[in-house]
């Protein structure tokens, strides 16, 4: 039987790159795997017991005891911390405004890498997150850096937090964007960079569709090689 892939997205906050990932997972008949919902249910978990998430040693310690679920589902991911579903939980702003403290600490990040990995020896995977191709999976077979302008992925954000109900303005969430590029590309330990051997792909004026046929026609170029 044909071994699948693994892909690695990497990219910005907002890029879409978790919409796209879904997409194409489905399409391949692959698992898909949100690493940036790992972090955010660590942090819902600090945030829970009081753990302040600039604490390194308790944050690990935090990371040891909880287990953290991804299952997949019809919408993508079904994300569970010690049984309870935090899907919705984890994308609160203040687990949002809290998530890149937590994921600048160099022995978190090991630690999630591992646990990454281990869920990456399945077959087929689309993996999303920053450090995929770079430090995660750097021996997957396709790799794709995506990226759109900041205002282009706050416009995106806006349209989604209309649907759900959310209220914050274009302002607001360039500035929230911006916050977190600087945080994620600035950090010491495996900062968000593009890897040597990934596709740029550049989505500020792509459809979802468009993005998604080109990673599957990358995909199955690689698949029949
Ligand atoms: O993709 P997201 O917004 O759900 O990610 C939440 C945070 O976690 C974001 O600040 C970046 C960080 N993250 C990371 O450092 N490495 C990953 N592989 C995935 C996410």
């Amino acid at each position: 039987m044909e071994k699948g892939l693994q892909i690695a997205i990497d990219g910005p906050a907002a890029a879409g790159k978790s919409t796209i990932a879904k997409i194409t997972a489905s399409k391949l008949g692959y698992t898909y795997i949100d690493t940036g919902a790992m972090y955010r249910a660590l942090t819902y978990k600090a945030l829970q017991s009081h753990i302040n998430v600039n604490d390194d040693d308790a944050l690990l310690k935090l990371l040891n005891e909880i287990t953290i679920e991804l299952q997949p589902s019809e919408d993508g991911q079904i994300v569970k911390v010690d049984g309870e579903d935090v899907t919705e939980a984890i994308r609160s702003q203040e687990v949002t405004s809290q998530v890149s403290a937590t994921a600048a600490q160099p022995r978190v990040r090991e630690m999630m890498a591992d646990k990454q990995r281990q869920l990456a020896n399945a077959a087929g995977v689309v993996m999303d997150g920053r450090d995929i191709g770079t430090a995660v999976l750097p021996n997957a077979e396709l790799k794709i850096f995506m990226t759109a302008s900041v205002e282009e992925r706050a416009s995106r954000r806006y349209e989604e937090n209309m649907k759900r109900g959310i209220n914050r303005s274009m302002e607001e969430l360039c500035q929230d964007i911006s916050r977190r590029d600087k945080a994620d590309t600035e950090r010491a330990a495996s900062p968000l960079k593009q890897a040597a051997d990934a596709i740029y792909i550049d989505t500020t004026s792509m459809t979802i569709e468009e993005v998604a046929d080109t990673i599957i026609q990358f995909a199955e170029k690689r698949r029949s090689l």
